[in-house]
């Protein structure tokens, strides 16, 4: 017999649910087998200095120390329940939010949830890698941080498919632990999460970007009306803010440490930048690019009666929905779009309804501007005349009004011949990818010591210093 609570930390009353546990009974193993296969490499000795999520309230959500990660306790967690919420959007509005799946959108529901809970398993696959090249011991606890966390949120998917979809469900949750990221014959389902993430500087990019996509598609599903996705999404964004934390400081400690050099040595052009062994801002601004256009791709087309039917239905909701003044119905509203007219980007109103996904991904357009211009700030400082940009949102878009176009980074749409010739400006290429790699062949693991391409962060982990011993690896 499992003690539940002590091997699953819950607040889900998992010790008394025979159905629950029986599931799970039959799960876990197969994660952990899952985990063996494509968790981070090499990785099952070492010890860890994580934090754990314990409970929900504010002192047992946090708890470190030091944890091998194949018997990390990854735990069941929802948001406590509000009695009084309510279904705040679409059709439903103003019934009481929906603590069983509503019978008519059993099948939209599952396939929501199934495609949010795919991405978690894939992101670790994706970084499975990474560890044997990392810049530090502090870096190093930093990927398994998000990587077991990213298998924590598998766990909150699976919970509500055992949960609330009976044997379908059991199906979806084995099929989640079968697919594999960027495989021919049994992909992840989404483009984003079956491209390879080869180096650290793509997966700091990785969790600024696609782990900001993340945070806005829980947002949304944290406003569904079907109040048990809303409760395990609101305490999964607990857990997302620290993967972005990540991304956000590691791109900016390489353009620290890369204008360090510059200075220093008073170097601009890339291949002296790169005799120096960092990597030159050109190749920053490139992979930003890949990494943001692959990213908007997520959120889906730009008109989409499937958002519009998720909406209505009240299963998913905008950014923030119940802090919009409107009529939370949107049947007479209506949203710019953009489409590819000859040679111009035009914008065309559509009604909002079927706009959710362009609105989705502009909410995040608006974040991500916010933070680029944090990067920039470390360039004007150093006094570097070098501008990062975010391209145009139809650059390298596969997905959408832009699928099929060919647009530069400042929004003219170009011939295909064009684009091929200045495709190597815009995008990392071949030798991009094999110098940043060639800097990255070994890991570093001297305690407080950092590799030569990366500066330092200004603090480490739970008020430790940066030479504390974050991962042991016996
Ligand atoms: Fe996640
Ligand atoms: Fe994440």
């Amino acid at each position: 017999m499992i003690d539940y609570t002590e091997k699953i930390p819950n607040n889900v009353d998992l010790g008394r649910d025979r159905v629950l546990q029986r599931a799970l009974e039959h799960w876990q193993p197969a994660f952990l087998g899952w985990w063996s296969d494509m968790g981070p490499n090499e990785s099952s000795k070492y010890e860890v200095y994580l934090r754990t999520a314990t409970s929900v309230e504010p002192d047992g959500w946090a708890q470190f120390g030091y944890v091998r990660m194949p018997e990390y306790r990854w735990g069941i967690f929802l948001q406590p329940r509000d009695e009084t919420r309510q279904v705040n959007f679409g059709r439903h509005k103003g019934q009481s939010a929906w603590q069983d799946v509503p019978g008519e959108y059993r099948s939209i529901l599952r396939r929501v949830i199934v495609t949010q809970g795919d991405t978690e398993p894939a992101s670790v696959e994706q970084q499975k890698a990474l560890g044997l090249s990392c810049p530090s011991l502090y870096d190093l606890r930093n990927i398994f941080q998000v990587n077991v966390e990213e298998g924590r949120h598998l766990w909150a998917m699976v919970y509500l498919l055992h949960r609330y979809f009976g044997r379908d469900g059991r199906e979806e949750a084995e099929s989640l632990l079968a697919r594999r990221s960027g495989d021919t014959d049994n992909p992840r389902i989404l483009g984003a999460f079956n491209e390879p993430t080869p180096d650290w500087l793509a997966f700091y990019m990785f969790t600024f970007f696609t782990d900001r996509d993340g945070k806005f598609q829980l947002c949304a599903l944290a406003e569904s009306g079907f109040d048990p996705l809303s409760r395990t999404c609101r305490f999964m964004l607990t857990e997302e803010a620290h993967h972005m934390f990540v991304g956000e400081t590691g791109v900016s400690r390489i353009i620290q440490r890369t204008c360090d050099v510059m200075k220093e040595n008073n170097i601009d052009d890339p291949s002296d930048v790169r005799a120096m062994g960092v990597i030159d801002l050109q190749t920053i601004q490139r992979y930003l690019n890949f990494h943001y256009s692959v990213t908007l791709d997520l959120y889906g087309s730009d008109v989409s009666s499937n958002a519009a039917n998720y909406y209505t239905s009240g299963l998913k909701g905008r950014f923030r929905e119940t802090k919009l003044a409107d009529d939370h119905i949107l049947s007479e509203a209506d949203y710019p779009v953009w489409e590819v007219v000859g040679d111009k980007i035009v914008a065309k109103h559509v009604p909002s309804l079927t706009a959710l996904n362009e609105r989705l991904r502009d909410d995040y357009i608006g974040e991500i501007e916010d933070g680029v211009a944090r990067w920039q700030k470390v360039i004007d400082t150093a006094g570097i005349p070098f501008r990062l940009t975010l391209p145009h949102k139809g650059f390298h878009r596969e997905i959408g009004n832009f699928a099929g176009h060919h647009i530069s980074p400042t929004g003219e749409v170009l011939t295909e011949e064009a684009w091929k010739h200045h495709e190597s400006e815009w995008l990392p290429s071949s030798t991009d990818y094999k110098y940043v790699q060639s800097l990255m062949s070994g890991r570093v693991t001297e305690l407080g010591k950092f590799a030569n391409w990366i500066a330092p962060p200004i603090r480490g982990i739970n008020n430790h210093p940066l030479n504390f011993e974050y991962v042991r690896f016996n």
